[in-house]
C-alpha cells in the first residue's frame, strides 16, 4: 500500500522544511507501507538527495514540453536527472488538457517515471485508466483539503473507483485522508494507496503523526 504525502504549496513545507520532512519520512519503519514524498519543485533536488533511496521521491506536477526553448517550465527530463521516480499529472489544483497528460505519459514511460494520474470523478477513472498510467488517483474534489475523509464520507466511491480502474493500472484515493482507520478502511476496498496532504500539513509533531497512521 503506497502512502503519498502532497506537500501541495503549505507554508509548513518551504525550503529546508521539505528536505527535512523527507528525511523523517524515510525514517518512520513503515510496516509494509511505501511512502512517497511529494515536495514543491524548489525542494525537490535536495529531497532526493535527504530521502537517500530510503523514500520514493515523486514531483507533484510537470510541464508538458520538450526540453529546449522553454523558460521557466519543469520537464520531465529535468525530474529523471535529479533522481525523482515519479510524478503527479493533472492534480485537481493543476489541472491540464488531455492532450498534455497523454504527452507526459508517453515520455514518463520512456523515462521509465512513475505518473499518478488524478481524476475527480468516476468518468475520468475510467477514461486516466485506459491510457495506462502507473496509478489513477481519485479525489472528489469537495473533500479535498477538509476533515473528513473520502473513506469515512464516500466509502462506495473507493470501491465504484477500484471497479472503474479494473486492473489497468493501481488505484489511490486521496481527500481529507488522516488516519490509520482511513488506510485500512481505503485499503479493504480495494485501493492500492491514498493520497495525504493537509494532515500531514496540519500535525504538530510529523513524526508522530506519521508513526500513528502507519503504526
Ligand atoms: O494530493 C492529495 C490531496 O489533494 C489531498 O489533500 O488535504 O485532502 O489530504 P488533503
Amino acid at each position: 500500500m503506497f502512502v503519498i504525502l502532497n506537500f501541495k504549496a503549505y507554508s509548513s513545507f518551504e525550503g529546508v522544511k521539505a528536505v527535512n520532512a523527507v528525511k523523517l519520512a524515510g525514517f518512520i519503519p513503515t510496516r509494509g507501507y511505501s511512502l512517497v514524498s511529494c515536495p514543491p519543485t524548489s525542494g525537490l533536488s535536495e529531497s532526493v538527495k535527504a530521502a537517500s533511496g530510503k523514500t520514493l521521491v515523486f514531483a507533484q506536477s510537470a510541464d508538458a514540453v520538450e526540453p529546449g526553448k522553454n523558460t521557466g517550465k519543469t520537464t520531465l527530463e529535468q525530474l529523471k536527472a535529479i533522481g525523482v521516480s515519479g510524478v503527479l499529472i493533472n492534480h485537481s489544483e493543476n489541472r491540464i488538457p488531455l492532450k498534455q497528460i497523454l504527452f507526459l505519459l508517453n515520455r514518463a514511460r520512456k523515462l521509465g517515471l512513475k505518473t499518478v494520474v488524478c481524476a475527480r470523478n468516476l468518468r475520468e477513472v475510467r477514461k486516466f485508466s485506459s491510457l495506462h498510467p502507473w496509478a489513477v488517483a481519485f479525489e472528489p474534489p469537495q473533500l479535498i483539503g477538509g476533515r473528513i475523509s473520502v473513506s469515512s464520507a464516500q466509502p462506495r466511491i473507493i470501491a465504484d473507483g477500484v471497479k472503474a480502474v479494473g486492473g489497468k493500472c493501481l488505484f489511490f484515493a486521496g481527500a481529507g485522508v488522516n488516519s490509520r482507520a482511513d488506510l485500512i478502511v481505503s485499503k479493504k476496498l480495494g485501493a492500492s494507496g491514498v493520497l495525504i496532504a493537509s494532515a500531514f500539513y496540519r500535525a504538530s509533531d510529523k513524526r508522530r503523526f506519521l508513526q500513528k497512521l502507519l503504526a
